[in-house]
């Protein structure tokens, strides 16, 4: 006899989603899966198709081609759709209007079956939860904007949803809240082991949040994977940009190696010719005093320093941002430094990028 150990199925499965809009198609053959009490970030700039996605998975919209699985079970295709209330999906979108008519505990207790004892129970508890229970009497129109907030979460979570999505839900809230609040809902959607896909286009919410990031540009998923490893191994150029500024060098290629000023880089895979740019954060680049026109050594880890003069150099609160014109070709870099470091405009100074830290990627045209 055998016994064989296979992996249970995703909690929530998407495969093949498209949907177009005037022939157009803005959700893109778009395939995710979500794991049971994980936190994935659907993360993406305004309009790439992230809302448009969760509304089908939410089953208000329908797909144009493409099927969604809850626990390995067919959930919705274009011929067969079990009706969204069916689903075990909670919501909770931007503007989570709670019902104005309703009492708090109203609210929370509106999308239970049962007997209205049994529904006060589970109300209250969440409320309690949240930290609101005093207010289960009250109309929602007494209580502030944050907790708002967290009674539409608690409403949310009210029918234990197995999948929880989440369309900006902070984004209405200011941000001395916002950090507070973020930790609070993802405390209690892990209590509660929901399985969550959160929508937002602000990569420092999907780092905080995220257990796993799908990143979402022009309909398509264009890479998957864990915070740091979408942050330290980007797919391409744009990716490093999504989460900071960057800076670029160009360069040919010559026996899988290019030349720049920072010395040679490999470009493995890439011909004989090709461009490739070679792409690093600010906050990567080091900075070192120019003794008599030389910079520091060259390491193999930190590389060929290069020089440039100051042409700018602004505080911005936690980091100092300083932006340099090479000596080589004139190009701006931007490094930015942690603290106060305000060189004189005109001062040369010698900058260098840790090796590691540098994304080769072919050049697109
Ligand atoms: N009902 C619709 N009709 C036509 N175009 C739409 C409709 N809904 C969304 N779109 C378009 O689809 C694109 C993606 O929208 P959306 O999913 O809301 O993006 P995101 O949530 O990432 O900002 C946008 O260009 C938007 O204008
Ligand atoms: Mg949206």
């Amino acid at each position: 006899m055998s016994v064989t150990h296979q992996r249970p199925p995703p909690r929530l499965e998407i495969r093949d989603f498209t949907r177009r809009f005037d022939g157009k198609a803005v959700v893109d053959n778009v395939c995710l899966s979500i794991e049971p009490g994980h936190v994935t970030c659907l993360l993406g700039p305004s309009g790439c198709g992230k809302s448009t996605t969760l509304r089908m998975i939410a089953g208000v919209e329908m797909q144009d081609s493409g099927s969604i699985y809850v626990d390995g079970a067919l959930v919705c295709d274009t011929v067969f759709r079990v009706p969204p209330e069916r689903r075990s999906i909670g919501l909770m979108f931007q503007d989570f209007a709670l019902f104005p008519h309703l009492t708090v505990g109203k609210n929370v207790a509106f999308g239970l079956t049962g007997s209205g004892a049994d529904k006060k129970v589970r109300a209250k508890a969440l409320l309690d939860r949240v930290g609101l229970a005093h207010y289960i009497d009250e109309f929602p129109h007494h209580l502030s904007g944050g907790e708002q907030q967290r009674v539409a979460l608690a409403r949310a979570l009210a029918p234990k949803p197995k999948i929880m999505l989440m369309d900006e839900p902070f984004s209405g809230l200011d941000n001395r809240l916002r950090d507070g609040i973020r930790d609070e809902t993802l405390d209690l959607l892990k209590e509660e082991g929901a399985s969550v896909l959160l929508v937002t286009h602000e990569p420092e919410e999907a780092m905080r949040m995220a257990d796993e990031i799908a990143l979402m540009r022009e309909g398509r998923i264009v890479q998957r994977g864990a915070p740091y490893n979408i942050f330290n191994a980007p797919a391409d150029k744009e990716a490093v940009a999504f989460f900071s500024d960057i800076n670029v060098l160009r360069g040919r290629v010559e026996g899988a190696l290019t030349d720049t000023p920072f010395g040679r880089f490999l470009a493995p895979g890439v011909p004989d010719g090709a461009e490739v740019e070679i792409v690093f954060r600010p906050q990567h680049v080091s900075i070192d005093f120019d003794r008599h026109g030389k910079g520091p050594n060259p390491t193999l880890i930190a590389g060929t320093p290069a020089r440039g003069v100051v042409e700018r150099a602004r505080f911005m609160g936690s980091e100092s941002l300083v932006e340099f014109r090479m000596d080589h070709d004139g190009q701006m870099l931007k490094a930015t430094v942690p603290n106060v470091f305000l060189p004189k405009i005109g001062t040369p100074l010698w900058l260098s990028v840790r090796r590691d830290r540098c994304f080769v990627f072919p050049a697109k045209s």
